[in-house]
């Protein structure tokens, strides 16, 4: 007989173990370690909570341990992962955490590890505080990210780094952003208030609405019906920073899987084209399907962004660039990012940033404007890129200044010492985003 309960866990740790030794992105991860329906919503919770203080639980279990981390196989990593998870941040009784958790590692295969995993476990609750106190001497334990993480925000942002920490492992808020032309956001707030959902509207982002208590969206009317979207609040700043009017031509140039799109159309329902790209053609599809249960469309195109035959000889009034980049602004809602991202990657990903802009910007009508977005917090995707363009590009003005008077009741900002607007983790309860408005002089 299965154990209560392993079903959940075992699809945990082979999600987690997924993350660790493939690489793979804990969402797709979970969605290939087919918990069944009832375990679902439990494997989630189990396996992004792990992800999220894993940092931590590791020099935990590296106490515990009687080889390095290092050598365990990813199974046995992440079997540790999650039942040190449960034992210190879930509610589960810890009888059913250390047992449901032996028996996930006979599920998944890791048989020879299940001495080992239940003495790990059991000797955590005896010496819980000594152990957690020892996680707690390395930076990495103290705020469950990675070594390099914690050194880079400390320079980058010395007066801010810690609160970044912090909310990176807070739990996000669900935010919808109100499908304007269908509801107003006053209204979707009246509609969630008599089905006895509380909500509350973010100042700064006109039709954004955070649920006091996250919800499953699938299984809200408004959203089915297509009279809301899930968009993070910063992200909800790039239509009004992109300031698009009726008529104009408008290159959505990395727009998967459309959220930046929707709104855009929402916003200004009169434009002339909205050419929306994406390199990756399973992406694109989201793009059109998102569209299509908000009733709207756009030109969707699949290929590099940057090459004239994706995007036509053409000039358009408004860019959107939102660019591929580290994901380490919206690590509260992919933890997962804490494991995937190495620092060595970082030139590489500032390269292709760099490259996109100098190459969209040739698609720019002089007097136009280019949105420059990623959700990252590190200058190098920045305040860098953008610096280096100003530098390199005689025809561009940054006018982040004067778009961003578009956005009243935005919070004082932090120091950037360079172009655009920064909103940072833990500072007006948003994932952390970087904004910077071009634009290209006309001569
Ligand atoms: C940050 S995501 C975009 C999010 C999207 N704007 C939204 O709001 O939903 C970046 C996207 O850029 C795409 N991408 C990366 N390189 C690209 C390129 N050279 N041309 C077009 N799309 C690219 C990725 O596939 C990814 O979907």
């Amino acid at each position: 007989m299965i154990e209560l309960g392993a079903g959940s866990r075992a699809a945990a740790v082979r999600a987690v173990a997924a993350v660790l030794g493939d690489g793979l992105m804990l969402e797709a991860a979970l969605e290939a370690a087919a918990a069944a329906p009832a375990d679902r919503a439990f494997a989630q919770a189990l396996a992004f909570g792990a992800m999220r203080f894993g940092h931590r639980l590791r020099r935990v279990a590296v106490q515990l341990l009687p080889r390095p981390w290092d050598d365990q196989k990813p199974v046995v990593q992440a079997l540790l992962l999650v039942g040190l998870y449960q034992l210190e941040y879930a509610d589960t009784p810890p009888h059913a955490a250390v047992s449901a958790t032996v028996a996930a590692a006979r599920l998944v295969g890791a048989v020879g590890a299940v001495g080992m995993v239940n003495a790990c476990l059991r000797r955590y609750q005896r010496e819980r505080e000594a152990l957690l106190a020892g996680a707690d001497e390395t930076q990495a334990g103290r705020w469950s990210h990675p070594d390099w993480f914690v050194e880079q925000l400390m320079r980058e942002w010395p007066d801010y780094w810690e609160r970044i920490l912090e909310a990176n492992n807070a739990h996000p808020p669900l935010t919808l952003r109100a499908r304007r032309g269908r509801i107003s956001r006053d209204s979707l707030a009246a509609e969630f208030a008599e089905a006895g959902i509380a909500t509350h509207a973010v100042s700064f982002a006109s039709d954004a609405l955070d649920l006091a208590v996250p919800t499953d969206v699938r299984a809200l009317a408004a959203f089915v019906a297509g009279r809301c979207s899930v968009q993070d609040a910063a992200a909800q700043l790039a239509a009004p920073l992109l300031a698009a009017a009726p008529g104009m031509r408008v290159l959505d140039a990395c727009a998967a899987p459309g959220g930046k799109t929707g709104h855009l159309l929402e916003t200004v329902p009169g434009l002339g084209q909205l050419v929306a790209v994406d390199i990756d053609a399973q992406r694109a599809q989201r793009i059109r399907d998102n569209l299509a249960r908000l009733g709207l469309a756009a030109d969707v195109r699949v290929g590099d962004a940057a090459d004239p035959r994706v995007i036509g000889d053409v000039l358009y009034d408004r860019i959107l660039l939102d660019a591929p980049c580290s994901g380490t602004g919206v690590i509260r809602r992919h933890p997962d990012i804490k494991w995937l991202r190495r620092p060595r990657e970082l030139p590489g990903l500032a390269a292709r940033q760099h490259d996109l802009l100098n190459a969209l910007w040739r698609r720019l009508k002089p007097g136009g404007r280019l949105l420059y977005a990623t959700c990252s917090v590190l200058r190098a995707e920045n305040t860098a890129v953008v610096k280096q363009f100003l530098a390199d590009t005689g025809d561009a003005v940054d006018v982040t200044e004067s778009a961003s008077l578009a956005l009243p009741g935005l919070p004082p900002r932090p120091e950037l010492r360079g172009p655009g607007l920064m909103l940072l983790p833990g500072y007006a309860g948003t994932d952390g985003f970087y904004y910077a408005c071009l634009e290209r002089r006309s001569t």
